[in-house]
């Protein structure tokens, strides 16, 4: 299967648009009117200079890297994506235009640079970012918009284990495809804050990039905003399905065509990464180095999960103790219907409390982690995942119970496999030292690696670059 085969038709994708419209208002002013502007913390206000950090300046991925001369960068940093066509370009252009937000200074690019990961907290360090008004803070962690091509619309599925839900964009999942996705942060109070799709159309329709969107839907698509503002989510979806947001350009992609070689603690992190009966990363970040396919090595199956994250006493609705985000369960979200195929021993409140896992791609380059951003360390999350059981008063406090569900929903937090199924006195599920080798491996899964001359490299093919498409397939073959 190509990779960028979209998941829906564009009928679909229409037809489930008016459906995100009323749910992303209706939710985001439930968000709003529990969040007293007053209350919110303030947060150190960044200057609105340009994106992200200068990035080196690595060659471009679609030029032929000569085989013997590149030198191993032991730092990659993915590089920002290029846009091709002309759709992808007037995605681009949406994508960084800072004036698209109330007041003007934020855009898309504000909360998902490539430099840290594709996503960002916006100057926050509390674990959720700040939208364009300083100091007002969301309700969760900005996630990667990387690899996002990949997920499926949210649904049920029945498992040998159990009812499942996967897919659908966002913690919650609410968005089914990216198209409709793109066209949350732009009303949402916590980011874009514009009141409405009009006066983002007339913003765009005043842009410089204007006759691009004329040339691309019609002369007379800013006389329909409702359409034209459909179409911005179609841009920018376009752009963001873009090679370069799913590159597949790590050192781990390098290892696993046979391009270059591990070191040792990245191995040790790896075998333990998908050790089943300790840290058992793997059955729920999917992934296979004997795989080729890019495909199985996504680091998430976007199914979703109760966790037992500690709660982030810094998001402004936490403030209210009785305040908490049950993901699929809302608040920014209605609770999803259960489908025909779900047996009716099932109920949704057996969701509530999940969030969808995140592909692991770039994560070390993130600012926050968890859908709360309670932790903004890597190595606390990997502590986490080693000794929620064994100690869970460091997580949680003198009553080391769970402290972002409430009580009735805590059966719903997972317990059923290793790292998670063990009683406290079994102590943690890996030793700090492997966690540090799981760091080790997690890093390796940054994009932007250039092979190493010194790495262990076959005879054949000699080390280049998917040259001639840059749709083809990275990994090569398909
Ligand atoms: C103020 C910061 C901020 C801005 C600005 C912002 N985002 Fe986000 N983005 C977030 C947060 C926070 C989430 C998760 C929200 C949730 O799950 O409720 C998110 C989620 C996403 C996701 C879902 C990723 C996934 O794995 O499902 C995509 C895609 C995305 N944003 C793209 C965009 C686009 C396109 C824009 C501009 C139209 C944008 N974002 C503007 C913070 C931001
Ligand atoms: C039972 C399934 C499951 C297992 C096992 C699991 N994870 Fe996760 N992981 C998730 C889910 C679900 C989330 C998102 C949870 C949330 O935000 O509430 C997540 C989030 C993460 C994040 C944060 C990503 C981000 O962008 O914020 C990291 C890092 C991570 N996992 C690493 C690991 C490592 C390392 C292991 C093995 C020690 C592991 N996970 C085992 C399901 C799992």
């Amino acid at each position: 299967m190509p990779i960028f085969t979209p998941f829906q038709s564009p009928q679909t994708k229409l037809r489930n648009l008016s459906a995100l419209l009323l749910l992303s208002s209706a939710a985001w002013s439930t968000v709003l009117s529990t969040q007293a502007f007053a209350q919110a913390p303030r947060v150190p206000q960044l200057p609105q200079g340009p994106q992200g950090p200068t990035l080196p300046n690595t060659p471009n991925p679609t030029t032929p890297l000569p085989s013997t001369t590149v030198p191993s960068n032991q730092n990659p940093i993915p590089q920002v994506p290029v846009a091709q066509t002309r759709l992808e370009t007037l995605g681009q252009l949406i994508f960084t235009d800072r004036n698209l937000s109330v007041p003007a200074g934020t855009a898309c690019v504000s909360c998902h640079t490539a430099g840290t990961g594709f996503a960002s907290n916006h100057g926050s360090r509390s674990g959720v970012p700040q939208g364009s008004i300083a100091g007002v803070l969301g309700l969760r962690n900005a996630m990667s918009n990387a690899y996002n091509s990949f997920i499926p619309p949210f649904s049920f599925q029945n498992r040998p284990q159990g009812v499942v839900a996967i897919g659908g964009h966002f913690w919650d999942g609410r968005a089914d495809t990216l198209a409709l996705q793109a066209l949350g942060p732009f009303l949402a109070a916590a980011e874009m804050n514009n009141p409405n799709a009009e006066s983002v159309v007339r913003k765009v329709a005043a842009a410089p990039y204007a006759a691009l969107m004329r040339a691309e839907f019609g002369n007379d698509i800013f006389n329909n905003p409702t359409l034209a503002f459909q179409k911005l989510g179609v841009a920018i979806a376009a752009y963001e399905s873009t090679p370069g947001f799913q590159s597949f350009s790590s050192k781990y992609d390098a290892f696993v065509q046979g391009k270059t070689a591990l070191a040792a603690n990245e191995l040790r992190g790896m075998n333990l990464f998908m050790d089943r009966r300790r840290a058992n990363c793997v059955s729920c970040h999917a992934m296979n180095p004997n795989s080729k396919d890019p495909k199985d090595n996504l680091f998430s199956q976007f199914t979703y999960f109760a966790l037992g994250v500690p709660r982030n006493p810094a998001i402004p609705q936490n403030a209210n103790p009785s305040f908490f985000d049950l993901g699929i369960c809302g608040p920014t979200r209605s609770k999803p219907a259960l489908t025909a195929n779900v047996p009716n021993t099932t109920s949704i409140d057996d969701f509530c409390g999940k969030f969808r896992m995140p592909s692991l791609r770039n994560v070390a380059l993130r600012e926050a982690f968890m859908h709360n951003g309670a932790f903004k360390n890597l190595s606390d999350v990997i502590a986490f995942y080693a000794t929620r059981n064994a100690d869970p008063r460091r997580w949680y406090g003198p009553a080391g119970v769970p402290n972002d569900l409430p009580a009735a929903y805590l059966k719903n937090i997972v317990n059923d496999r290793p790292p998670f199924n063990r009683p406290a006195n079994a102590g943690p599920a890996f030793t700090a030292a492997e966690g540090d080798d799981l760091l080790a491996f997690l890093r390796t899964l940054t994009d932007g690696y250039t092979t190493s001359a010194n790495a262990v490299v076959p005879a054949t093919p000699s080390i280049t670059a998917p040259a001639a498409n840059p749709r083809s397939n990275p990994f090569g073959g398909q």
